[in-house]
C-alpha cells in the first residue's frame, strides 16, 4: 500500500528551528528514517513538505486516487485550517495527525485542532519517533 507523509510550514527548518521543542534531526533524517521502516512494514512510501496551505491540499487530493493512509503534520495549520480538513475530507484512506511536540503542554491556541476532526488517529509529544508510531499504525490498518 501506498502511504502519503505530509509535512507543513517551517518543518524543512527540522532540527534548526527552537530543538528545545522539535529536537535536533532534520527533515531529511526522518524521512530516511521513515523510508527505512517503511520498506520493512511493506509500504510504499511518498514523502512531501510545504509551506503554502495550497500545496498541502494540492497534495491531498494528488492521494485521494493513489494512497491508502496519509500522515500529516499540518504544523501551524492545524490549528487554522478549515482548507486542509476540508480537504482530508475528501480523502477515502486512513489519517493519522502527528505533532512532534505535546500541544496540550503548549498554549492554549495550539489546544485546538481541526484535523483531528478528520484524523482516524493522532500522535503528540513522542518527538520525531511519532513518525513512525504513525507509519506502524497505518500498516495495521491497512492490511485489515
Ligand atoms: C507542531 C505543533 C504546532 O503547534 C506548530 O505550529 C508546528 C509543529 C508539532 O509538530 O509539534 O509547527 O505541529
Amino acid at each position: 500500500a501506498r502511504i502519503q507523509i505530509i509535512n507543513g510550514p517551517n518543518l524543512n527548518l527540522l532540527g534548526k528551528r527552537q530543538p528545545d521543542i522539535y529536537g535536533h534531526e532534520t527533515l531529511d533524517d526522518v524521512a530516511a528514517d521513515c523510508t527505512a521502516l517503511a520498506a520493512d512494514l511493506g509500504l510504499d512510501l511518498q514523502f512531501y513538505q510545504s509551506n503554502h496551505e495550497g500545496g498541502i491540499i494540492d497534495c491531498i487530493h494528488a492521494a485521494r486516487d493513489t494512497c491508502a493512509g496519509i500522515v500529516i503534520n499540518p504544523g501551524a495549520y492545524t490549528h487554522t485550517s478549515v482548507a486542509i480538513l476540508d480537504a482530508l475530507n475528501t480523502f477515502e484512506g486512513f489519517v493519522i495527525e502527528c505533532h512532534i511536540s505535546n500541544v496540550h503542554k503548549r498554549e492554549r491556541f495550539r489546544h485546538h485542532s481541526y484535523v483531528s476532526l478528520r484524523a482516524d488517529g493522532v500522535i503528540a509529544g513522542f518527538g520525531t519517533e511519532g513518525y513512525q508510531l504513525a507509519l506502524r499504525r497505518l500498516a495495521t490498518l491497512v492490511t485489515g
